[in-house]
């Protein structure tokens, strides 16, 4: 199995804590994330600065575009986001749209899996072209107490033997790693983990020592 990238997520209030909190943390990861949270905050520009400061990096725009997806995606990709995220309720002609703009522009679109989606959804996503998914455990869920269980493992599980690249997000934490081991995971996304640790550059190493310990 390939070794999982890295991913951090900049869910900051403002441009200016997203940098300073990727201070000599950035070359530790593979991919650099304009959050959500960062993208409501100050738009579409952190992801043109994010971009220019750190252009050898994949950048994503978490975005979880639910509609007009001629029209987002663009914006996303026009800032230099290398990917962006579709939300798993979007209708298929959102996703399918997304993809072609993405596909047009040697970019790619994710589908953020937070909330509900089948087994069906999945299939249809596999049959336009989607590549792939990031499984979510939502930050509320989280929040409410919800831990990662073996229902988790074996849909993640399922994705993977679908083809999908998939990628894990969702308050993970270092001592979370092991738990998906026997699976080809794409890639880990830690928002909080790094950012609020003591000293991010050794939290983002010791993900990245998990990884090659167990992949
Ligand atoms: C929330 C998100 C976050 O970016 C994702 O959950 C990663 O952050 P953290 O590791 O802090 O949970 O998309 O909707
Ligand atoms: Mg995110």
């Amino acid at each position: 199995m390939m070794i999982p990238k890295l991913q951090i997520a900049l869910d900051n209030l403002t441009f200016t804590d997203a940098i300073n909190a990727l201070k000599g943390v950035a070359q530790e990861v593979d991919i650099i994330e304009v959050g959500t949270i960062l993208l409501c905050a100050e738009g579409i520009r952190a992801v043109e600065y994010i971009k220019n400061m750190y252009p050898d990096k994949i950048v994503l725009a978490d975005a979880k575009i639910a509609d007009a997806g001629k029209i987002i995606t663009p914006m996303m990709f026009d800032a230099g986001a290398d990917w962006t995220t579709i939300i798993c309720c979007a209708d298929i002609p959102t996703v399918a749209s997304a993809l072609e703009i993405a596909k047009q522009r040697g970019r790619d679109i994710q589908i953020e899996l937070t909330g509900h989606w089948t087994k069906e959804l999945a299939q249809e996503w596999q049959k336009i072209g989607v590549r792939q998914v990031v499984y979510h455990r939502s930050r509320d869920s989280q929040a409410a107490g919800v831990n990662w269980g073996l229902a988790d493992l074996e849909k993640v599980g399922q994705l993977c033997k679908m083809g999908f690249q998939v990628t894990v997000t969702g308050g993970v934490n270092v001592e979370d790693i092991q738990f998906f081991k026997e699976l080809p995971i794409y890639v880990f996304i830690a928002g909080r983990a790094i950012r609020d640790a003591s000293s991010p550059v050794s939290a983002a190493r010791a993900f990245k020592n998990e990884f090659e310990k167990y992949w």
